[in-house]
């Protein structure tokens, strides 16, 4: 985000005249407890958000050098990212032409080949067959040419890539990111480092993931003995960006750079929560220093798989400086897995029960409007 942008945040978010709490949105909605709660709702999602739209599967150093490469499940078909010896990036799908076996697991670092591990068959980086080991009489009238590994389209640009599992068509960066590309441009994500990801599997719906972000007015309830006393509740900022939103809580530290006689001397960044929630999968958070990625995968109704990221913007370079990252990391997760989670977790035993028909996401909830709106918009298109 560039120091002007920043500046002209600040503005908004102490803007005398702004109601407060707010900014508000245009109108409150409810929305039927099935849509966390229905598997034939689900499958739609599955198939027309996570199936059918880009997905941010990660940050480039994550796949940085030639033959490394990274995996993703979008939508349940498992995909993996491939760095080429010319440093352009390729998708396959992440199964043996032989008899399906998953080719490679997480983030890889630098083959020159990919081995399958069931019987060996190799292939080249861009996903053509190449060996058949001791068993090319066994498959003779199998041309290798018809066997290599099924592509799927990636683009990759500003630092991120994307992935999408159906639909051949080639597409941007810029095009999956509705707009949200000119801020994201600007943090240099190419530069950042991962430090390390954790995963875990909750059982909740995919959407009350993204929800448990969407909204300061929480905090001093939910989190009072924890983070309340350093955040504003009652402002905040949302823009939308297509399907996506940029939904910004700050800290209270952020009344110093009020103080700063200089305008042009403000910033927003380091006392902010910056969240940029990327539909259908990722929620990119810019937090003090540093930058945070949740990927999210359904894996049923009821049930996610959250993986959680922290990048540094450089290189540690001693052990507490990479100490200190993973401090924050243990933070984060430590106040969501102790306050956040096991909440969600009730609202969807609930949600579940069919006792429960609907919720009602306020005006004062722009983000939380705004997300579900995109979904259903998708599902409706
Ligand atoms: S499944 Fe890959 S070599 Fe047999
Ligand atoms: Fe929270």
């Amino acid at each position: 985000m560039t120091p002007e942008r920043q500046r002209e945040l600040l503005r908004r978010l102490f803007d005398p005249a702004a109601e407060r709490p707010g900014p508000l949105g245009a109108r409150s909605v409810r929305n039927p407890a099935s849509a966390y709660s229905c598997p034939e709702r689900f499958s739609r999602e599955r198939e027309r958000l996570f199936r059918r739209l880009p997905s941010l599967v990660g940050l480039s150093a994550e796949c940085a050098r030639p033959g490394d490469h990274l995996t993703a499940n979008l939508g349940g078909v498992p995909i993996a990212v491939v760095r080429q010896p010319d440093e352009s990036l390729r998708g396959f799908v992440n199964a043996c032409r032989h008899r399906g076996a998953a080719l490679v697991l997480g983030c890889g670092r630098a083959q020159r080949a990919i081995a399958c591990p069931y019987h060996g068959w190799t292939y080249a980086l861009d996903g053509s067959l190449r060996a058949r080991p001791s068993a090319e009489a066994g498959f003779d009238d199998v041309p290798k040419e018809s066997l290599s590994l099924h592509p799927v389209a990636v683009a990759e640009a500003h630092g991120l890539i994307f992935a999408r599992a159906r639909g051949g068509e080639p597409f941007s960066v810029d095009d999956a990111l509705h707009g949200a590309q000119e801020e994201l441009a600007a943090y240099g994500l190419e530069s950042y480092v991962p430090i390390e990801t954790r995963t875990q599997e909750l059982p909740i719906n995919w959407k009350l993931v993204v929800d448990t972000f969407t909204e300061p007015y929480h905090i001093p309830w939910l989190h009072k003995a924890s983070i309340a006393p350093h955040y504003f509740f009652d402002r905040w900022i949302f823009d939308a960006y297509g399907p996506h939103g940029r939904f910004i809580g700050v800290r209270r530290s952020v009344e110093r750079e009020l103080e700063k006689p200089d305008e042009n001397e403000r910033v927003l960044l380091p006392h902010g929560t910056t969240q940029y929630l990327l539909l259908p999968n990722a929620i990119l958070v810019h937090q003090i220093d540093h930058v945070e990625l949740w990927r999210l995968t359904p894996l049923a109704v009821d049930r996610t798989r959250v993986s959680t990221s922290i990048f540094a913007p450089r290189p540690p370079e001693s052990e507490r400086e990479r100490a200190y990252w993973i401090k924050n990391l243990d933070a984060l997760l430590g106040v969501t897995a102790n306050e956040d989670f096991p909440l969600m977790a009730r609202i969807q035993e609930n949600l579940s029960s069919g006792a429960v028909p609907e919720v009602v996401y306020g005006k004062m909830e722009p983000a939380l409007v705004h997300f579900h709106a995109a979904v259903d918009a998708e599902l409706a298109r």
